[in-house]
C-alpha cells in the first residue's frame, strides 16, 4: 500500500515540478525572437485581419516595427486608411525604412465573400505570417432562440468562417513559402472557448471551432509534408485585453492591446500550437482550470453579470 502512495506522490511531484519549470521557461526564460524566422526571403509580408482597432492594430504596428511589410484588413475604409497612414508615418524600428502596407476591405460577417479573389490580389508576395485576429461579440437582452437565424449566422461567419476561408485561400501560397522558409498561421482565440459565459454562447462556440481548426490544420499539413517544410498553425488563447471591444483600463489581468501584441508576437515561431501569450492570462486560466467547475461557474456568472447588464443597458439605450 505504502509503495502505491509513494509512487502516486512521486508522479504528482514530477507533474507539478514540470508545470512550474514550463511556466518559468515560457514566460521568463525562453527566447522571444523566433518571429525572425518569418523575416526570411524577399520582402516578407504579414497579413493581419481586424487591424483597424485593438489587438489587430497593435499587432500590425508591432510587426511593422520588426521589419514586416503588411497586408491589413478592415471593414471601414476611413479607419483602414487612417491606420495605414499612421503606421507608415514612421519608419520601421528595425529596418529604419518605410515598409510597404497594402490592405483589403471586407465585412467579415457578410455572406458571399470572394476569398479566392482576396488571395489573388496579393498573389506572388512573400506572405510568411497570417494573423486571423478579427472577431467580436454582441451582448443583447434577447435569449438564444429570440435571435434571428441571420443574426446567429453573422456571428458564425465573422468568428469562424472568415478566418477559416481566408486561411484556405492563402494556403497554397503559404505552402509554397513553407517549402523554402517558415510560414505561420495564427488564430486569435478566447478563454470563452473553455469557460463559456452567458449571452455570448455563439462567440464561445465559434472560438472553440477555431481552436480545433488550428490544431487540426497543423496535424493535417504534416500528414503529407515533412515538419520543416509544412505551414505551422497556432491558436493564441487569451483573457481580457483593453481594446475597443473591452473598454476597461489596463490592469495586470487586462493588458493594453500594445502589451498583449508584444507578447503575442513574442510567441510566433515558439514551436507550440496552443499558447497563452500573456502571463496574467495564464494565471487567470490556471485559477479556472484548478478550481472545481461549480465554483468557476459561480465566479464567472457573478463577475459577468455586471458586465452583461451594463452591455444590455447600453444596447437598449442605443436602439
Ligand atoms: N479584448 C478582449 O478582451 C478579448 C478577449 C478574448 C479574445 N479577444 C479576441 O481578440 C480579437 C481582437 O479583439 P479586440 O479586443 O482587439 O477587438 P476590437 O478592439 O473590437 O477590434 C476588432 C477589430 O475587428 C474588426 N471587426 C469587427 N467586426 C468586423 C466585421 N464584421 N467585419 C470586419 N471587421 C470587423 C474591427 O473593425 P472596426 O475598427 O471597424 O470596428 C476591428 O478592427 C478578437 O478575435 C476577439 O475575439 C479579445
Amino acid at each position: 500500500m505504502s509503495i502505491i502512495i509513494y509512487s502516486i506522490g512521486l508522479i504528482a511531484s514530477f507533474a507539478i515540478a514540470k508545470s512550474i519549470l514550463d511556466f518559468l521557461w515560457f514566460y521568463f526564460l525562453r527566447p522571444t525572437n523566433h518571429w525572425q524566422k518569418f523575416l526570411q526571403g524577399p520582402s516578407p509580408y504579414a497579413v493581419v485581419t481586424g487591424a483597424t482597432d485593438g489587438i489587430g492594430k497593435a499587432t500590425a504596428k508591432e510587426l511593422y516595427d520588426k521589419g514586416f511589410n503588411l497586408i491589413l484588413h478592415g471593414r471601414s475604409e476611413k479607419k483602414l486608411k487612417d491606420v495605414v497612414e499612421k503606421i507608415q508615418s514612421v519608419k520601421s524600428k528595425s529596418t529604419g525604412q518605410i515598409q510597404d502596407v497594402k490592405c483589403f476591405l471586407e465585412d467579415g460577417s457578410e455572406a458571399g465573400i470572394d476569398f479566392e479573389g482576396i488571395a489573388k490580389k496579393f498573389e506572388g508576395l512573400n506572405v510568411t505570417i497570417l494573423v486571423n485576429n478579427v472577431g467580436s461579440f454582441t451582448i443583447r437582452p434577447e435569449r438564444f432562440d429570440e435571435w434571428t437565424e441571420e443574426e446567429h449566422m453573422k456571428q458564425i461567419r465573422l468568428n469562424s468562417l472568415f478566418p477559416m476561408f481566408l486561411t484556405r485561400a492563402f494556403l497554397s501560397s503559404l505552402r509554397t513559402t513553407a517549402c523554402a522558409r517558415p510560414a505561420l498561421v495564427v488564430f486569435i482565440g478566447s478563454f470563452s472557448d473553455e469557460t463559456p459565459m452567458a449571452k455570448i454562447i455563439l462567440y464561445s462556440a465559434t472560438k472553440h471551432f477555431v481552436r480545433r481548426l488550428a490544431l487540426g490544420l497543423h496535424a493535417d499539413e504534416r500528414f503529407d509534408t515533412p515538419d520543416d517544410k509544412a505551414v505551422s498553425f497556432m491558436y493564441a488563447n487569451l483573457g481580457p485585453v483593453s481594446s475597443q471591444m473591452v473598454r476597461e483600463p489596463p490592469s495586470f489581468v487586462r493588458p493594453s492591446s500594445k502589451l498583449f501584441a508584444e507578447k503575442l508576437v513574442g510567441t510566433f515561431g515558439c514551436g507550440r500550437q496552443m499558447v497563452v501569450p500573456y502571463v496574467g492570462h495564464y494565471l487567470m486560466r490556471l485559477t479556472f482550470t484548478t478550481l472545481p467547475e461549480f465554483l468557476v461557474a459561480k465566479m464567472l456568472s457573478t463577475s459577468a453579470r455586471g458586465l452583461i447588464e451594463e452591455a444590455i443597458k447600453k444596447s437598449k439605450s442605443q436602439s
